[in-house]
C-alpha cells in the first residue's frame, strides 16, 4: 500500500506539523527511498493508460493549448510514446482537422486512401501537398482520383532540382510501365507488411505502391515510414502503425459535434473535452460522442475533488475513459488567484487518484490524467523529471504538461531574444489570458457570448529548449531514473508502494 506521512492527511491530528491538514504541491513532498534496488535504469518500464484503452510507453501527455500542441508537438510526442492533443483555438475546424491529418499521415504501414493527383497537374501542385502533409510521393492516377487505374508515381527524386513549377506531373513522374507495385491480394488483405517491406527493400525503392485487381492504387507502402517505425520503437501507434492523436474540444454540445464528427472521419482516436473546471454540458457531449462514435475515447474534466470525482463516475462512468485532474496549477494559470478556485496540484492527484480507487471495484479502473504544475523554475533552464514521478507517484496515471514544452522547436511559434533575461524564449499563454481568448478560447471558461471577460490565465515567456527529439529521451531517463532510485520497476509497484513525506 502507498503510505502517505501522516502529516499529509487532511485529517486534524494531535502532534504539531506545517504542513498538517494542508493542502501541498510538488515541492513539499519527497519519495523515500526504502528498497534495494538491483537493477538499472533502463529496465524500468513506464508503460500507462492515457485513457481506459490507449496505452502509453511514456506517460507524457501535451497540453491542447495554443503556444503548445498542433501537429509538430504532437507528433513528437506520439514518436515518444507519448501523445499530444491538439487545441481547438483555430480560427476555423478545418484548421484543427488538417493538424489532425499531418499527424495520421505522418506515419504507417499501409498508407490507405493516399492523396494523389493526375498527369495533367504541375510540380507546385506536389510542393503545396508537401506543404500541407509533409511528404512527396504522390501517385498519379488518370483522373487524379483514387476512383481510376494508377499511370504513375512522382518522389521527391523526381521534383527536388527542377526549377519551373509549372512543368507537368507526366513530364517528370515514372511511368506505370517502370513502377514496381504489390498486389492488394498479396500484402494488405493479409495485413502483411513485412512482405511489402521486402519488396520495396529489395528494389531499393522510395514508395511502393497497392493496387487491386483493377489497377486503382488502395495503399503504398513508404521507405521513411518504415524506418520511422524502425527509429522509435517507444511510438503510440494503432494497428496500422499511424500515431495516434487526440483532439480538444469545447464543452458546447451544439458546436462539437461538428468538430468531434469531421476528426473522427479523419482518423482521431480520442476527444478531451476541455473546460477550467468540469460542467455538466460535457456529460451530455460525452454520451453523444458514445453513442455515435463508440471508437472514440472520452476525457472529462477539470476536476480536483474526490466529490467530483463521484459525481462523474456515478453519473457518467461508461461514457468516460480517463479524468483530467488540475484546477489552477498551471504555469500561466491565474485562476486560483483571479477567482479563488482551485488547490494544489499535489492534494488534487492524491484525492482524486484514491476516490477513483475507491470506486474501481463497482465502475472499474478509470485513468488519472495530472494536468499543470511541473514547473519551469524562473530563471535556470532545467527539466523536473522528479516532479512528474511524484505525480505518478500520487496516483496520477500520466502527466500533461504545457509550460514545460512550450519552449521546444515543436511547439507552436517562433524563438525570440529577451533582452531582460538575456536567453531566447518562447511564448507561452494560459488559455484563458485575454490573448487566447480572443480566438475560440473563451469558449473553455464558458464565457465566449459575455461582454466582460474575466481573464484566468497570462502570458509569460518559456524558457527556449531546443529540440523536442533531444529533450524528451533526457525526461524520460530522468524518470526512469527517479523510479529506479526508489527501486521500483514500474508506475504499477511505484504506485502501490511509495512512501510520501513532507518535505
Ligand atoms: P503547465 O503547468 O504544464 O500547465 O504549464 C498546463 C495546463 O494549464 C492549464 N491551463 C490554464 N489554466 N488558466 C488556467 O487556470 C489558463 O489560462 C490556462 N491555460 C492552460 C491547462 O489545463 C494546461 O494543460
Amino acid at each position: 500500500m502507498a503510505k502517505l506521512h501522516p502529516d499529509l492527511e487532511n485529517k486534524p491530528r494531535r502532534r504539531a506539523s506545517s504542513l498538517r491538514g494542508r493542502e501541498f504541491w510538488y515541492k513539499d513532498i519527497t519519495l523515500i527511498p526504502n528498497r534495494l534496488p538491483d537493477f538499472e535504469r533502463d529496465e524500468v518500464d513506464l508503460t500507462t493508460n492515457f485513457t481506459k484503452r490507449t496505452i502509453l510507453k511514456t506517460p507524457f501527455v501535451s497540453s491542447p493549448m495554443d503556444t503548445v500542441t498542433e501537429a509538430e508537438m504532437a507528433i513528437l510526442m506520439a514518436l515518444m510514446g507519448g501523445i499530444g492533443v491538439i487545441h481547438y483555438n483555430f480560427l476555423t475546424i478545418d484548421k484543427q482537422i488538417e493538424e489532425v491529418e499531418k499527424v495520421k499521415r505522418f506515419q504507417a504501414g499501409f498508407v490507405f486512401s493516399p492523396v494523389v493527383l493526375s498527369s495533367k497537374n504541375k510540380i507546385r501542385d506536389v510542393y503545396n501537398i508537401n506543404e500541407k502533409y509533409g511528404f512527396f510521393s504522390t501517385p498519379i492516377t488518370e483522373d487524379g482520383t483514387l476512383n481510376s487505374k494508377l499511370v504513375g508515381i512522382v518522389t521527391r527524386r523526381d521534383v527536388r532540382y527542377r526549377k519551373d513549377m509549372d512543368t507537368k506531373l507526366k513530364d517528370v513522374m515514372t511511368p506505370r510501365e517502370k513502377l514496381i507495385v504489390a498486389k492488394k491480394s498479396e500484402t494488405v488483405d493479409k495485413n502483411d507488411l513485412d512482405f511489402a517491406t521486402e519488396i520495396l527493400r529489395s528494389h531499393n525503392l522510395d514508395t511502393l505502391p497497392i493496387i487491386d485487381e483493377n489497377e486503382k492504387v488502395v495503399a503504398l507502402v513508404t521507405d521513411s515510414d518504415i524506418r520511422k517505425n524502425e527509429q522509435f520503437p517507444l511510438a503510440t501507434k494503432n494497428e496500422n502503425n499511424q500515431l495516434r492523436i487526440f483532439i480538444a474540444v469545447e464543452s458546447r454540445l451544439a458546436l462539437a459535434k461538428e468538430r468531434i464528427g469531421r476528426a473522427f472521419d479523419v482518423g482521431v482516436d480520442g476527444i478531451v473535452i476541455d473546460a477550467s473546471v468540469v460542467f455538466r454540458e460535457q456529460i451530455e457531449i460525452a454520451k453523444w460522442t458514445k453513442q455515435n462514435f463508440p471508437k472514440l475515447e472520452v476525457v472529462l474534466g477539470n476536476i480536483d475533488s474526490a466529490e467530483m470525482v463521484e459525481k462523474i463516475i456515478r453519473e457518467a462512468s461508461e461514457y468516460c475513459d480517463a479524468l483530467r485532474v488540475g484546477i489552477g496549477p498551471g504555469a500561466a494559470c491565474i485562476t486560483q488567484q483571479e477567482l479563488g478556485t482551485g488547490r494544489a496540484q499535489a492534494s488534487a492527484v492524491w484525492e482524486c487518484a484514491r476516490a477513483v480507487k475507491k470506486l474501481e471495484p463497482k465502475y472499474g479502473f478509470l485513468p488519472i490524467i495530472a494536468d499543470g504544475g511541473i514547473k519551469i523554475p524562473d530563471l535556470a533552464d532545467i527539466q523536473k523529471p522528479g516532479d512528474i514521478t511524484k505525480a505518478l507517484a500520487l496516483g496520477a496515471q500520466t502527466v500533461m504538461m504545457g509550460s514545460l514544452l512550450a519552449g521546444l522547436d515543436e511547439s507552436p511559434g517562433e524563438k525570440e531574444f529577451n533582452y531582460e533575461e538575456n536567453r531566447m524564449v518562447k511564448k507561452y499563454r494560459g488559455m484563458g489570458s485575454i490573448e487566447a481568448m480572443g480566438k475560440r478560447g473563451a469558449l473553455r471558461y464558458g464565457i465566449e457570448k459575455m461582454r466582460i471577460k474575466i481573464p484566468e490565465g497570462k502570458v509569460i515567456k518559456a524558457p527556449y529548449r531546443g529540440s523536442g527529439y533531444d529533450f524528451l529521451p533526457q525526461l524520460i531517463a530522468g524518470v526512469k531514473q527517479s523510479l529506479q532510485k526508489q527501486g521500483f520497476k514500474n508506475i504499477k509497484e511505484l504506485q502501490e508502494e511509495v512512501d510520501i513525506r513532507p518535505i
